[in-house]
């Protein structure tokens, strides 16, 4: 089986080709920097120029032909969140370049689609359990990050079934190398981490190689039409800082009192245990 990845060379891609090669499918990795995935991935063969911000509609279902699987996990987060535009690459990654990639998909006769999504598009639940039917946050204060998600996974479900069987992962925050607990783990280090007010909202995160191993068992289990959410066991965000500033050996960090409560995302992984017959299995405090 082939399987083509959109975003090979990010931090869940890296993950994700060697278990796919481990597991003996052939992968064609489509990468704007083709240098970049040649060096990443020696072993990998199937190695094509794309970019999904450019203009190349008519040339990207030539570049799936022979794909069985197509899987989209690129992301373009900005470095700076409140420069001008900060926000447009990954807006149009998550717009434009998903139909351009399902339509292609389509047109190269791609029998499984896998849409990477995220678990923050949810609203706040506070201590109540999130599961995949509950909608995501349509509210105009948060439009800036779920609205593109919203329209994102809306053009993957109006993909006919009988043209291409889909599945959408909502990911939790991912941790473990190079993530974003990287930063946090320094900043813990030299005492500027603070827990937004009272730490209580809870967190759902996932180590990227168990986000890994669930696109693997999507492949391979997913029913045609479902969403997941892959997330390990929600934690407090109090009580993760702590934790994960108690393995360092760092100092824990004050609560902030006075900054607004974050969201709380309590999200079950019960659906996909149950139905990709996955089990995270990597820590979340390293
Ligand atoms: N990070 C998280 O905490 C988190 C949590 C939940 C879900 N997710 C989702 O998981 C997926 C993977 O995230 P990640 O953390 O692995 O992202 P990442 O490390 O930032 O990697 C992003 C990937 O997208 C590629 N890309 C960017 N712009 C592109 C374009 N115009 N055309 C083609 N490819 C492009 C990048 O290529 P270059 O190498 O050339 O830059 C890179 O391969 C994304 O869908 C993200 O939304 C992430």
């Amino acid at each position: 089986m082939r399987v083509a990845i959109v975003g090979a060379t990010g931090v869940l891609g890296r993950a994700l080709v060697p278990m796919l090669l481990q597991k003996s499918y052939t992968v064609r990795v489509l990468a704007r920097s083709t240098a970049k995935a040649h060096m990443l991935f020696p072993q990998v063969t199937e190695i094509v120029e794309c970019d999904l911000l450019s203009n190349i509609a008519n040339e990207l279902p030539s570049m799936l032909e022979g794909c069985d699987i197509v899987a989209h996990l690129a992301t373009a987060i900005p470095s700076d969140f409140t420069a001008p535009n900060a926000w447009e690459a990954n807006t149009r990654l998550r717009t434009d370049g998903v139909r351009m990639l399902l339509d292609a998909s389509q047109r190269a006769g791609v029998r499984r689609y896998l849409q990477q999504s995220i678990t923050m598009a949810y609203p706040d639940h506070g201590d109540d359990w999130i599961t995949e039917d509950m909608p995501l946050d349509s509210s105009p204060t948060r439009a800036r990050t779920t609205a593109p998600v919203i329209a994102m996974e809306q053009m993957v479900r109006d993909t006919p079934l009988e043209k291409m069987e889909w599945c959408i992962l909502r990911g939790g925050s991912f941790v473990g190398k190079d993530t974003f607990q990287q930063d946090t783990i320094a900043r813990l280090r030299a005492g500027k981490e603070s827990v937004a007010c009272d730490g209580r909202n809870f967190t759902s995160l996932i180590h990227v190689m168990d986000m890994a191993s669930a696109v693997v068992a999507a492949i391979e289990n997913a029913p045609a039409g479902s969403v997941f959410n892959i997330v390990a066991e929600p934690l407090r965000q109090g009580e993760y800082l702590d934790r994960l500033a108690d393995s360092i050996g760092a100092a824990r960090p004050g609560r902030d009192n006075a900054a607004e409560c974050p969201p709380s995302w309590r999200c079950s992984n019960q659906a996909a245990k149950t139905a990709l017959h996955w089990l995270p299995s990597s820590s979340i405090i390293p």
